[in-house]
């Protein structure tokens, strides 16, 4: 029997629970979930006869839409002597191989938050404690997720199969000039769904983009930072800055009948619709290839909101192949989204 602790947005449990449920099952990684409204995190727990690390063996971090990370449970020090809380974390990871670093993270809730100070006073003391079990080589890093300062989960995130940022969110600052502040989400949308590797050749200056449903502008301001032309279209206001930057046409049409002269290099929507229409619209854009990739938001329903969010995204792979367009799709709810998620579409 061994233990996942997932973390997500706090109010997303279910949908994260329900989510590393069907996953897991698909995957033969028979489990069951424990999960509280409102504390930021899930458990995934394996019946018993399988092997510790089977379900990170057989579920790639990437493909889960809800979580924002998970560390494979190793230990739960509940009650810890507050005298010493070393000790006993460090002695969790005398038998194992040696760790690369200490994570010590926290739930997203405020209560979550009022640890970070104990989180940080923690960090020098582990690494002290920790000395001759670390090695920088090592793709695992120790994680230690905070419920109290009485309370512990101790695990390991691998660094092939995690989310590379502790919290798994990358900690971004508004850019003083953005219009809006859902600029940040494209940032971290780039960041989160494009792999490091490729994130060079894929976003290059003097590339075309359009931008559905622009107004006033932090999508398109993202856009222009990074040297693109962009045609953005909203009926609304765009920021007068960006149009005096020369990169930016704004054209007041609706984006569902709006067709681009020729194909773009970039396709980015964050409309507030109906997230099945707004499928069909990113589908449509593919499809015919007027773009080559695409990153947009897709509004969650109030209910049930990993199936319906399945639904959408499988019938719009199979619309995909069906058409003959081999294309990737990537879904994420990022930091920066709330009652949304956002999928990056790119070619397979
Ligand atoms: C959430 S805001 C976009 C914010 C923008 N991404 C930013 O960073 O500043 C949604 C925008 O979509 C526009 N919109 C909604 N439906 C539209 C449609 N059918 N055609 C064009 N624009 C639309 C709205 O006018 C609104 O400005």
């Amino acid at each position: 029997m061994s233990k996942t602790l997932l973390l997500c947005r706090a109010g997303f449990e279910s949908d994260l629970a329900a989510e590393i449920q069907e996953k897991a099952g698909l995957a033969g990684v028979a489990g069951f979930v424990r999960a509280k409204s409102d504390s930021g995190f899930v458990i995934f727990e394996t019946v018993e006869g399988q092997a510790d690390d089977i379900l990170q063996k057989r579920v790639q971090f990437d493909s889960l839409v809800f979580a924002r990370q998970w560390l494979r449970v190793i230990a739960h020090l509940s009650p810890l002597d507050p005298a010493d809380r070393v000790t006993p974390i460090v002695d969790c990871f005398r038998e194992g191989t040696p760790v690369r670093d200490f994570w010590l993270t926290f739930p997203d809730t405020n209560e979550g938050k009022s640890l970070s100070k104990l989180a940080r006073k923690l960090e020098l003391p582990l690494q002290k404690g920790a000395k001759g079990l670390l090695h920088s080589q090592s793709q695992d890093h120790a994680h230690l997720f905070l419920i109290s300062g009485t309370e512990i989960w101790v695990g390991i995130t691998s660094a092939d199969n995690g989310s590379p940022w502790p919290l798994g969110f990358p900690r971004l600052r508004q850019p003083s000039a953005a219009p809006s502040r859902s600029t940040l989400k494209l940032e971290e949308a780039w960041l989160q769904l494009i792999p490091e590797a490729q994130r060079a050749t894929l976003l290059k200056p003097f590339q075309k983009a359009v931008d559905l449903g622009a107004a006033p502008g932090g999508w398109t301001w993202q856009l222009v930072n990074r040297g693109m032309q962009v045609v953005a279209i909203d009926n609304g206001p765009m920021d007068a800055t960006l149009l005096d930057s020369g990169q930016v046409t704004h054209l007041k049409e609706d984006a569902f009948s709006y067709r681009p002269s020729r194909t773009v290099d970039w396709l980015v929507c964050d409309m507030v619709d109906k997230p099945a229409r707004v499928a069909e619209l990113m589908e449509r854009w593919l499809l015919e290839g007027w773009t080559r990739f695409a990153i947009f938001n897709l509004k969650l329903p109030m209910k049930r909101r990993w199936m319906e969010v399945n639904l959408i995204l499988q019938r719009m792979q199979q619309e995909l192949d069906a058409g003959g367009k081999r294309y990737r799709l990537s879904a994420k709810q990022l930091y920066h989204d709330r009652e949304e998620i956002t999928v990056f579409a790119a070619p397979a």
